[in-house]
C-alpha cells in the first residue's frame, strides 16, 4: 500500500506516517522542512523504502511537482491532506489579515489542490481514498480563530461535496475532524482541552476510519457527541456561552509563547549540562 501525507514532518501527520509504515506501507512524507521530514522517514522501519518530498503546499507548482514525482513511481493508494496551520486571527486588526489568509491558503485552498492531481490517476486505476483532516474547528465558529474556524467548516462542505462527485468512480472521500490532540500546534493554547489525544492514538483510530472509508467522523468520540450538541444549540444560547471562551493566541503571541519556551529550553539545557558536569566532578 501507497500512502502519501501532507504535513508528515510533525504531530498528526508524523503520527500518521508511523501507523502506516507500521502496518508495512510505503509512505510518501511531505511539508517543508526537510531536516524534520527527514529525522521522521528515519524513525520509521526499513526508512529506505519510504520518501519525502520537501514541498510547500501554498505554492503551486511546488506542490504539483511533489504530486508529479510522486505519481511518477505509481498511484498512490491514499492521499491524506493534514498539511494545516492554526493561529488566532481578529477581523479588527489589519495585522491579523496576512494571518487570515494564510490559514485559509494553507487549510483550504491547498487541500484542495493536493487532492486534484490524483483523481484522475485513481479513477483511472478504479480505486483509492482521499482523506481530509478538518477539525470540530469547523463545527460552529470559534470566536478569535474566525479564519480556522472558516477553513475548516469549508473543507467539511468541499469534501462533501467531491465525496458526492466520485461516488461511483471507486474512489472514497473520507472527511476526518480531530478534537484536541497532543502536537506542537495544540502546546500554546491556553485554554482547557477536553478528551486530548495522544497523536499516535489520533492515527491509529485514523486508520481504522479510512479502512472503513468512513465518510465523516470526529475522533475521539466524545469530542463527535459535543460537536453534536454545539451544532444543536440556538444562537443566543451558543453566544451566550462562547463569548468568554479561551482564544487560540493570535501571530505575536505564539512568536511570544515560541521564544519563551525557547529560552526555557535553552536554560533548562544549560543548567543539566552544569549539573551534570557538577555530578562528574563530584563522581568518586
Ligand atoms: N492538534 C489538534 O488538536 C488538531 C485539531 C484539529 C485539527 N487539526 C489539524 O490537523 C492537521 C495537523 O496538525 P498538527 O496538530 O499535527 O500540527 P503540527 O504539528 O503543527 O503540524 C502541521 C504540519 O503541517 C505542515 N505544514 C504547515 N504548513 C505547510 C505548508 N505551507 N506546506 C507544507 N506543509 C505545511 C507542517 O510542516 P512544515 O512546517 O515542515 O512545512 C507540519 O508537518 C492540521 O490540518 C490541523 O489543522 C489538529
Amino acid at each position: 500500500m501507497r500512502v502519501l501525507i501532507t504535513g508528515a514532518s510533525s504531530g498528526i501527520g508524523a503520527a500518521l506516517a508511523r501507523a502506516y509504515a507500521a502496518q508495512g506501507a510505503q509512505v510518501y512524507l511531505l511539508a517543508r522542512r526537510a531536516a524534520a521530514l527527514e529525522a521522521v522517514r528515519q524513525s520509521l522501519p526499513e526508512p529506505n523504502r519510504h520518501q519525502i518530498f520537501v514541498a510547500d503546499v501554498t505554492v503551486a507548482a511546488s506542490l504539483q511537482q511533489a504530486a508529479q514525482a510522486c505519481l511518477s513511481t505509481g498511484v498512490p493508494d491514499i492521499v491524506i491532506a493534514n498539511a494545516g496551520v492554526s493561529v488566532g486571527t481578529l477581523t479588527e486588526y489589519a495585522d491579523d489579515l496576512q494571518a487570515t489568509e494564510e490559514v485559509i491558503q494553507t487549510n483550504l485552498l491547498a487541500l484542495i489542490r493536493t487532492f486534484q492531481p490524483f483523481i484522475q490517476p485513481m479513477k483511472a486505476r478504479g480505486g483509492g481514498t482521499l482523506v481530509s483532516i478538518a477539525s470540530v474547528a469547523g463545527i460552529r465558529g470559534l470566536p478569535g480563530a474566525g479564519a480556522y474556524s472558516a477553513a475548516k467548516a469549508a473543507v467539511i462542505a468541499y469534501t462533501e461535496s467531491l465525496r458526492v462527485e466520485l461516488r461511483g468512480s471507486g474512489i472514497e472521500v473520507v472527511t476526518l475532524a480531530p478534537g484536541y490532540i497532543r502536537t506542537p500546534m495544540t502546546a500554546h493554547n491556553p485554554y482547557p482541552m477536553p478528551f486530548m489525544l495522544d497523536a499516535d492514538e489520533f492515527a491509529r483510530r485514523a486508520q481504522r476510519e479510512i479502512a472503513r472509508g468512513t465518510s465523516y467522523t470526529v475522533i475521539p468520540w466524545q469530542m463527535g457527541v459535543v460537536a453534536k450538541g454545539l451544532r444543536l444549540l440556538p444562537n443566543w444560547l451558543y453566544d451566550r456561552l462562547f463569548q468568554h471562551a479561551g482564544r487560540k493566541p493570535r501571530a505575536h503571541e505564539l512568536a511570544a509563547y515560541q521564544t519563551h519556551a525557547q529560552a526555557h529550553t535553552n536554560s533548562h539545557t544549560n543548567n543539566q549540562a552544569n549539573s551534570g558536569a557538577a555530578a562528574h566532578h563530584d563522581a568518586p
